[in-house]
């Protein structure tokens, strides 16, 4: 059965499938706001193994992604179909919205912080831009092959199973999130539980001057701050050197 791994996580296909299908039935993270019908590039992603196992890129394929990109190896996930032709490898994917969340979390998270920043806004911006130099074809071409209702209203048919899909990949967000999803990127492997360190939290300044009066009171003033013994997990540190992987976008997988 051909396998496909999707933003790093591994799922079963079936030949025939378009990479978006797969993507839908599990939950992962693409994008599909035309549903699936060639419209809105959303769902592009960008092959990293395997692209010998999917059907060539087709003219709708061509109608709205830059030969550039197609060079690049990026695909439309709901026209890209599989045809693993019995070959065991997996086919190896990065979704670009899932690379734009990465590089824009990358900020607020990751060692490269404004590198990702500048690579999120450096991608938002250069696909805004093939997909406009694109569009004076690619949307005669579309409403000529679906008609304008349907370039006008992609979800007529299929509301339901949108609606479906995008909650199951919202809540597969979610869990993963919970789950150090980020922290497993690249590495296979769960992070390893949070160990609490017992540590006691210094007293604050106002705590020390109330059990100096104390003190001078011989008791007699008002009890000590009962916090400032109370033990803490982890002590405050700096981002930069919490447990989380540098997830700015390596140069081979960028879109
Ligand atoms: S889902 Fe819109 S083009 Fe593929």
């Amino acid at each position: 059965m051909p396998k496909v791994i999707i933003n790093d996580e591994e799922f079963e296909a079936q030949e025939g499938e378009h990479l978006l299908d797969v993507a839908r039935k599990n939950g992962a993270h693409i994008g599909f706001i035309c549903n699936g019908n060639g419209l809105c590039a959303s769902c592009e992603c960008k092959i990293l193994e395997g692209a010998d196992q999917l059907t060539p890129p087709n003219e709708i394929e061509k109608q709205w992604l830059s030969p550039a990109r197609i060079e690049q190896g990026n695909r439309l996930g709901c026209q890209a179909t599989i045809q693993s032709a019995g070959k065991n490898t997996p086919i190896k994917t990065l979704t670009r919205v899932e690379a734009l969340k990465r590089q824009f979390t990358g900020f607020f998270i990751g060692e490269a912080r404004f590198k990702s920043l500048i690579g999120f806004f450096s991608n938002l911006a250069k696909g805004a831009s093939d997909q406009l130099s694109m569009t004076p074809t690619g949307l005669p071409a579309s409403v000529s092959r679906l008609g304008l209702l349907k370039v006008l209203f992609p979800w007529s048919s299929g509301l339901g199973g949108w609606f479906k899909d995008t909650g199951a990949v919202i809540s597969r967000q979610v869990k993963n999130g919970k789950s150090g999803g980020l922290s497993r990127r690249g590495s296979g492997g769960a992070r390893p539980p949070f160990q609490k360190p017992p540590y006691e939290r210094p007293s604050s300044p106002m705590s020390q001057k109330q059990g100096a009066t104390n003190a001078k009171s011989g008791g007699s003033g008002r009890p000590a701050n009962k916090a400032s013994t109370k033990a803490y997990g982890q002590p405050p540190s700096k981002l930069s050197n919490l447990d989380f992987e540098d997830i700015s976008i390596p140069k081979s997988e960028r879109m």
